[in-house]
């Protein structure tokens, strides 16, 4: 199994506070082995800071365009993003789904962009407090999984990573507890059995976000289908990033 903790800065860091950042990793990543470690920036810092990555450091973006080279002002194509160094890209988060129309066919074809240029789509769903409350929280996210990854050949599926951002965790400092995010991670791992095959299914990371932070994140990785983690907050200061990461039980195994 892959294991894996992303930081997601979103809008938040100049670019030379991207690079103290990564200056601040570098020696950690040399000691610590055994969880992939990705950080998905601001693109006007991708190029320049994929480039300068230190060892073990891969580098993501917080989006992607659906479409591909032409006349689309102000979008960046899958390939651009492989030409600079970029490993891949967050897709689907809710931000992007609820305040930039991310809807669920434009998230499949962002998806797609990612597949066709052998990228890594980190793919977000989760459900709205309103959604869980009334039971469907189950429902919506395997709709979600349903509409952006189900097409996808077996072939180019553990390209994903499925990150399960409860909404209601994202930035307001109420996390899932472990068994919630158990249950959740659980059903999205039977869905992905039954979609992909279960071989396929293991291999395909699940990352827990949504307050995510060194005090709670041993605790959530240590769930059975938990395979790591999606920070926000706590992934801007280099070292409660590496405090998160510690957290993880394949750490240095
Ligand atoms: P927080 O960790 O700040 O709650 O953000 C989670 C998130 O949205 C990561 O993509």
């Amino acid at each position: 199994m892959r294991n894996v903790v992303a930081g997601n800065w979103k809008s938040n860091k100049l670019l030379h506070e991207a690079r103290e950042w990564m200056a601040v990793m570098e020696g950690w990543l040399q000691n610590n082995r055994g969880v992939d470690v990705m950080v998905a920036m601001p693109a006007p810092y991708l190029a320049a800071c994929a480039t300068d990555a230190p060892l073990g450091l891969h580098v993501l973006a917080q989006n992607v365009s659906a479409e591909s080279f032409g006349a689309h002002t102000g979008e960046f194509t899958a390939d651009m993003l492989k030409s600079s160094g970029v490993s891949g890209a967050i897709v689907g988060h809710s931000e992007r789904r609820s305040r930039f129309g991310d809807s669920d066919s434009v998230v499949a074809a962002k998806v797609d962009a990612l597949m066709a240029a052998d990228l890594t789509a980190v793919f977000c769903c989760g459900e709205t407090l309103q959604q869980r409350e009334s039971g469907r929280a189950e429902d919506i996210v395997l709709k979600q999984l349903q509409a952006g990854i189900l097409r996808i050949p077996v072939d180019q599926i553990t390209q994903i990573i499925v990150a399960y951002e409860p909404v209601w965790a994202i930035g307001t400092g109420v996390t899932a507890t472990s068994d919630e995010a158990q249950e959740m991670h659980a059903s999205i791992r039977g869905w992905l059995s039954e979609a992909f095959g279960a071989e396929v299914a293991a291999r395909i990371p699940l990352l827990y976000g949504g307050s995510c932070n060194p005090s709670n994140a041993s605790e959530l990785f240590a769930q059975k289908d938990i395979n790591g983690g999606l920070i926000g907050g706590a992934s801007l200061d280099p070292k409660s990033f590496q405090s998160v990461i510690q957290g993880h039980p394949a750490l240095n195994s």
